[in-house]
Order: C-alpha cells, then structure tokens, then sequence
C-alpha cells in the first residue's frame, strides 16, 4: 500500500496560534496520518522570479509540501481564470463570467508546475487525490510526464450542464482534462447528469453500464470514473464544540444583548453565489409583510471577506453595506437594530455557539456545491429545543437534508412566509425534522465521505490491469 497524496491550492499546515481547521480538513488529515500521507499545494506566498522551490514541514504525523507561485501567473491563475472564469461559470453565472486567453495560460502553467513540483515526491504505489476547479488539468499535466498512479480529482462546487459550460472557450480541453483522472467526484446526483451530459455533448462520450467512460490522454487509454459522493462534516466534533460554545463569553454577549427576542444566523465567505443581498432582502420582507416579529427578532448575517482582487467581489461588499443600513434605517428602534451584519471572519468555535443560540439558521446561496453551514447549524442545535434550517433548493445540501424549509432564494415574499413559519414553528415539529436531518448528518461525516472516495478510487484498476481485462 501507497501513501495518500492530497493536492489542493489550499494547504492546511497548522500554523501556532491561528484557529483550529474546519471539518474537511480534519478529515483530509486524519486520513493522511493513517496512510503516512503528504499534503501538496500552494504556500499562500508570491515570487517575484525564478523557478519553484518546494518547502516541506512535518507536523502531527503528515507532511505537507508547498510551493511558492510566481506573481504574475498566481494573478491569472487565481484571480483571472480560477474566480474569475470557473467559479461564476461553475455556479451557472454567465453574466459574471469573464474570459482572458492570459489568464487561460496562466491557469494552465501553475497547473503544470504543480504537476512538476510533486511529480519527484511521488512514489510508485501512492494514490493521488486532487481537490477542486484551480486544479482541473493537473492530472493530464501529470501524465505528460509519466505518472502512472492512480489519480482522483473531487470537485467541490456544482457541475453545470454542457449548455451552460460551452459559454467556456476553453470548453472541450477542460473536458478532456478530466479523462486523465482514474475517478472523477461530483457532490451530488444533479452534479453528476451536469457531468455526463457534458460528456456526450461536448465530447460524445457516453458513460458504460458501470457509470465510466474511456479515453485518452498523453498517449495513455484509461476508463475514468464518474460518480457522486456527497461530503459531510465531523458531526459529533461540531456537535461538541457548540455544546461547549454555548457557555463561552461570545455567545453569553450575543444572548445578553438579544433580551427576549428570537435570532436568525447565516454564516458564510461574503461571495455572490451566497445569495446575500436577496437573504437580507427576504429579511426585509419578513418586517414588511409579518408587522408582529418587528422588535423581536434580530438577524445576524456574518460575511468574511474573500477574493478582494476580483471586482465583483468588491461590488458586492458595498451592495450589502448599503441594504443592511437601509433595512436598519427603515425598521430599527433605538433599543433594537434589525440586522447586525459583521463583513469579516469570526473564529469556527465562535460560530458554533451562535448556530445553538440561534432560532433559525437561513441558509440560501443562489448555487452551492454542498453548503457545510446548513450541516453545521444542525449539528449545532441543543436536541432538547433545536431551530429551524431554511436552506436553498439551490445548495446540494437540500438533496439529502428534507427536514429543512426549502426556498427559492430569489423570492423575497416566500422567504418572509418561511422565516414567519420557522420563529412560530412549534417545539415538536423542531425537533421531528432536526432528528432526522441529524440521523443523516451522523451517518455522512467527512470522514466517510473521504474513506468511500479513496475506496472507490484504489479499486479501479491501473490502466495495466484493465488492458489485461478488456
Ligand atoms: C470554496 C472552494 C474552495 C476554496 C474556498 C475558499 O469552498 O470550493 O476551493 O478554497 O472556497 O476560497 P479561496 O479563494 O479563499 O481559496
């Protein structure tokens, strides 16, 4: 048995004195400590010229490689095409999309010099695990230059249909680009129709009775996977710390300051496939149309600043700015604000215990791949007297989680009739859909997710093996 090789732009390497990883992480690393793995990916830091050096740091049992991307590539790379091309595109908005033919190269040339940056690390029994739309053609870098491993690739944001991914120029490579890999992960069922349909429409390849489908990339023939493993949290771990939250000294203040009145979380990155300004919006027509929860109700929307090279990204801080004054403007008394909205990041154990003390978690991004607030406010909830999830019918999350209020975020009328409906929803009914969700949620923890994956992926045959078969 091989080590287990993750790879994202991302890394996780502990760092003393910053906050204790989230939930995917925690998986990803206990699975990498069991197999003596080695986490490869971006340092976070630019430089000005030269070629990559590799840093290597070893702590609680896991290697951890990075390297440093050039300045002007790590621009084309991260802000041009990843967020500023996939990631609209990938969340179905055409009209957000932007497309630089230098940007397109860029993208490509860190994938390639990921691809030779870990290449010399890896050995010929390890399984390579690469994670999420910056890293799309890093296997067929790899291959390129030899590597024979099996590689899986889990993509954590939607997969759209052929109608919508064939606005991209570079369509039919990035396409291709997938048929390097041994497995190819989706989150969701919907994801993975969006997956094969772009498959036969795009490439005219049509998935076998197993789901696969075969082709050829760098001169070598291989039967590629395709399936759908949605991934969870560490339920009883974030079940735990809110528990323990609840006492702490932050959610004492929120709950001092909130008197009597019932609280509504929401909780993300300040992105525009959040749905932000249309949440504040349906917050704002639950004040106009249901006059009775005026003064006795408070919304917290906590908003961490991501992506700020990317313009859309800056336009949209200054949206919010402007509704939640105007929200407050119209509606707050001078004992009471509407909306206390807090446009920066506050620390994981911090949120846990205002998911506890809040009545309602309202979850509604216009797109998501999964959401793992929706997950973490229920598994946040005291069993005794849990709140009400309304998530977005949008969020791969609502596929499995049928306890929660669904909504079309775009409506701002139905999302007022929901949140009316979730503060008056009586203690049974909490509790009959909270123990279902959370049935579901123990069931699918991230570390299960993670283990059927590398499961699913260490049983597909090398392309040796399957040649001997077919
Ligand atoms: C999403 C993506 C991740 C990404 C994260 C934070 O969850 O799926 O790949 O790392 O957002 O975004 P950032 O651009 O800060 O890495």
């Amino acid at each position: 048995m091989g080590r287990v090789v993750v790879v994202s732009n991302r890394v996780a390497v502990p760092r003393r004195g910053e906050p204790a990883a989230g939930g995917l992480a925690v998986a990803l690393k206990d699975v990498l400590k069991s197999s003596g793995g080695l986490w490869f990916g971006w340092s976070g830091e630019t430089r000005k010229d030269g070629g990559p050096e590799t840093r290597r740091v070893r702590a609680g049992g896991i290697d951890y490689a990075t390297i440093d991307l050039n300045e002007q590539d790590q621009k084309g790379f991260y802000a041009g095409y990843s967020n500023g091309t996939l990631w609209p595109l990938f969340h179905f908005r055409l009209g957000l999309m932007e497309y630089d033919r230098k940007d397109a190269e860029a993208y490509r040339r860190v994938n390639r010099e990921f691809a030779q940056a870990l290449l010399p690390l890896l050995g010929p029994q390890d399984t390579v695990w690469i994670h999420d739309y910056q890293l799309i053609p890093m296997a067929a870098e790899l291959r390129a230059l030899g590597a024979k491993q099996r590689i899986g690739f889990f993509l954590h944001i939607p997969f759209p249909p052929f109608a919508v991914v064939s606005a991209l120029p570079d369509a039919e490579r990035l396409l291709r680009d997938l048929l390097a890999y041994d497995l190819v992960g989706v989150q969701t069922k919907s994801d993975l129709s969006g997956l094969l349909n772009c498959f036969a429409e795009g490439l005219g390849l049509f998935p076998d009775a197993m789901g696969g489908v075969r082709g050829e990339v760098a001169g070598q023939q291989r039967r590629t996977q395709l399936s759908a493993h949605p991934i969870g949290i560490d339920t009883r771990g974030f079940a735990t710390l809110a528990r323990k939250a609840a006492y702490g000294p932050e959610t004492q203040r929120l709950l001092n300051s909130m008197g009597d009145r019932s609280l509504i979380v929401g909780a993300e990155r300040l992105d525009y496939t959040k749905g932000l300004p249309h949440r504040m919006r349906g917050f704002g027509a639950l004040l106009a149309n249901f006059p009775e929860h005026l003064n006795r109700v408070t919304y917290l929307q906590v908003a961490a600043r991501s992506r700020n090279e990317v313009a859309t990204y800056r336009d949209l801080k200054r949206e919010l700015d402007s509704l939640a004054g105007r929200i407050n403007g119209d509606y707050a008394e001078f004992d009471w604000t509407p909306v206390r909205y807090v446009a920066r990041a506050v620390a994981r154990d911090t949120l846990a215990g205002f998911y506890r003390a809040a009545r309602v978690g309202l979850v509604t991004p216009l797109r998501d791949g999964m959401n793992l607030v929706a997950k973490e406010y229920v598994a946040a909830q005291d069993p005794e007297d849990p709140g009400v999830l309304i998530l977005s019918q949008f969020a791969g999350a609502a596929e499995a989680m049928d306890g929660a209020l669904l909504v079309n975020p775009l409506d701002a009328e139905a999302m007022a009739v929901q949140l009316d409906r979730a503060l008056k929803m009586p203690l049974g009914e909490r509790k009959e859909r909270w123990e279902g969700m959370m049935r579901g949620l123990e069931d699918q923890t991230a570390m299960r997710w993670a283990e059927n994956f590398l499961t699913e992926l260490e049983e597909m045959p090398l392309p040796e093996q399957d040649m001997m078969w077919s």
